[in-house]
């Protein structure tokens, strides 16, 4: 290849350069990618495919990273979300969706091998959680060279507390009303709703539970279904 050829390629592959908010960088590197981001957003943008979309209404707050590597995947977060998170999609026709009022502290998510992650409302997420659709390389069986280790998407209900240093794997779903205890691996589907999942691997070792953002003795009914108010807007 030429010099010139190269100079061209180089300055062909140069992503747009924005800024959504003064601490919050954009870089596409693709085309009609839409950018719906209203909410306070600090960090930074990285799509590198087209046709991608990004939603983060008003309300939201989002503090850390995405990269999109791909096309027409979806991220869209709820009105009052408040998210510290690092997001990666790599793939195309890929979404990740996060309901109203969800919390994180501290979350990475891992979207990869045309799976999806959706995160319902009114959830918290702890600190140091990874949430992957894929180990990200391959198990093989030596007899017969297949892959072991198949990816799946992740399904998590409303109102879903996720203790410190949980990492939810490939195929997880959660029950609405669930908590999920520290550093537990989930790597399978839960039906059952108001449980406590907890353990490596994680299994039920609690039934007939709620929980509550406050502390106090006792709690009435109206408390613990506070969580199921209709969505905003509805
Ligand atoms: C080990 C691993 C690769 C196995 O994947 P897999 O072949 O799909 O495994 P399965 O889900 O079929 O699990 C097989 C058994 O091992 C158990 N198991 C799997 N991973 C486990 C873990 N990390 N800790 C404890 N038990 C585990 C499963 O519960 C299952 O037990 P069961 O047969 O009693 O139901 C996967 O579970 C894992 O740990 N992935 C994380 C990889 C990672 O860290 N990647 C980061 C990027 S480098």
């Amino acid at each position: 290849m030429g010099v010139w050829a190269k100079l061209r390629g180089f300055v062909k592959s140069r992503p747009r350069i924005g800024f959504i908010r003064p601490m919050a960088l954009k870089l596409d590197w693709g085309r009609e990618n839409v950018v719906a981001i209203k909410g306070h957003f600090a960090g930074s943008l990285r799509i590198k495919g087209s046709n991608n979309h990004i939603e983060l209404p008003a309300s939201a707050v989002f503090k850390g990273h995405i990269l999109i590597r791909g096309h027409n995947c979806r991220v869209t977060i709820g009105e009052q979300c408040h998210l510290v998170s690092d997001i990666v999609i790599k793939g195309s026709n890929q979404s990740i969706s996060i309901g109203e009022g969800t919390t994180f502290a501290g979350v990475y998510l891992l979207c990869l091998e045309q799976c999806h992650i959706k995160i319902g409302r009114w959830c918290m997420f702890s600190r140091k959680i990874e949430v992957r659709t894929s180990d990200a390389h391959s198990l093989i069986d030596r007899k017969t060279g297949l892959r072991l280790n198949a990816a799946g998407s992740v399904t998590i209900g409303d109102h879903v507390w996720v203790g410190v240093g949980a990492i939810l794997n490939k195929g997880t779903a959660i029950a609405d009303d669930s908590m999920v205890g520290a550093m537990s691996f989930v790597n399978k589907p839960f039906a059952e709703s108001g449980v406590v999942i907890a353990g490596t691997p994680a299994k039920i070792v609690k039934s007939g539970i709620t929980w509550n953002r406050e502390r106090k003795r006792k709690f009435s009914a109206a408390d613990m279904d506070a969580w199921r108010q209709p969505p905003t807007g509805s």
